[in-house]
């Protein structure tokens, strides 16, 4: 089968290779990749900036594809079903944080970015009806990590003033679709303005370019924000620390930015803040974002979506932050 492995003797980072179809072990099913999203976290690992990197590993976390093969131990009634694929293993019990064990499918383990994979039937879920295989496939990954960042631990209420920075990133646009979808008003950040129109065309109330002196024209236009929900960091952080509403919540679930030089450490204690980390999320976090999705009908937005044989042409639009939303590798 064809698939995309790290290889980081190649001047990009990763190689189309030839590699033998898995075979499903107990409790396993074998799915026909039909789409695959990139993650940043693909790019970092192109980059060589994730821990625990292997060449020759089949990177991609998120797919979405039709069962074709069931392992010891699984109903066969899983044949032919339409699935996606919940990529994070190994949660464990605590809501509040994943366990040590926890691991990301794409790093270390093979991931989607092939024609076929091998999952334990708790990691696979029926595809929501109202999506096609290109935005299931762009859902998993972001939509857990968009979700909890705010609900879970964003504690998301109808009227909080939320901003959603870096609207273009894949879970941002998915964050920006479930606060709207909840009622709260919802402003974005984005360093495009084209980006900033068609979040304003979705719903959102106000749009700022941060390349250009933002601070001011976000609190003058809102007054600041009860919540916002950020995965730039490094010294953008200063700005989230003055927008905010005292007593608002601050959620990184990112930092592309690197960390932060300074931190303006006197106005987190005095406007009361709460600065709340956030990781993708545990099956439960994964199983009522399907819901909500279900629910709401809400869909990804696909930017873009390319061969297999054009992965290259998709890592370096994610690393030029070109594009809005998901970027989708479709098998032949
Ligand atoms: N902790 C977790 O579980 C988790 C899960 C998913 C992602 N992440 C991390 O979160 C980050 C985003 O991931 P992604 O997959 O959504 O990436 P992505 O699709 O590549 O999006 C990155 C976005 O970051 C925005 N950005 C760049 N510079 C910014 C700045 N100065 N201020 C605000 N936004 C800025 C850009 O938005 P515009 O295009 O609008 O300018 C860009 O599109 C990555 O660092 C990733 O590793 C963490």
């Amino acid at each position: 089968m064809k698939c995309i492995i790290l290889d980081s003797n190649q001047s990009d980072g990763i190689a189309l290779v030839d590699m033998k179809e898995p075979v499903p072990g107990p409790q396993e099913i074998k799915i026909k990749i039909q789409a695959a999203a990139l993650n940043h976290r693909d790019q970092w690992c192109r980059q060589g900036k994730y821990p625990n990197l292997k060449n020759g590993i089949i990177l991609g976390s998120d797919g979405s594809g039709r069962v074709v093969e069931v392992g010891e131990g699984v109903d066969s009634d899983w044949m032919g079903k339409e699935v996606l694929i919940n990529p994070a293993n190994n949660w464990g019990n605590q809501a509040s944080a994943q366990a040590p064990e926890f691991s990301i499918l794409g790093m270390p383990n093979h991931g989607t970015f092939a024609e076929y994979i091998c999952v334990k039937t708790d990691r696979v879920h029926e595809k929501p009806g109202h999506l096609d295989a290109i935005q299931a496939a762009a859902l998993p990954l972001a939509g857990v990590t968009a979700f909890r960042a705010l609900v879970y631990q964003g504690k998301l209420k109808k009227e909080d003033r939320v901003l959603v920075t870096g609207f273009g990133g894949g879970v941002a646009q998915l964050a920006v679709q479930f606060a709207l979808s909840s009622g709260a008003k919802v402003s974005v950040s984005s360093g495009e303005h084209w980006k900033l129109e068609k979040a304003l065309g979705m719903g959102a109330s106000a749009g700022f370019n941060y390349k250009s002196d933002w601070v001011q024209e976000a609190k003058a236009a809102d007054g600041g924000f009860d919540l916002i929900i950020d995965s730039a960091m490094g010294n953008t952080l200063n700005d989230l620390i003055e927008v905010a509403r005292p007593g608002g919540r601050i959620v990184v679930y990112g930092a592309t930015l690197g960390n932060p030089g300074e931190m303006d450490a006197r106005k987190i204690f005095w406007k009361q803040l709460c600065l709340q980390g956030s990781t993708m999320g545990s099956d439960e976090d994964f199983k009522n974002m399907l819901e909500r999705v279900g629910q709401d009908k809400i869909a990804p937005l696909v930017d873009e979506v390319f061969t297999l044989e054009k992965a290259v042409e998709a890592f370096d639009k994610m690393k030029n932050s070109q594009q809005l939303g998901k970027l989708v590798l479709e098998m032949s």
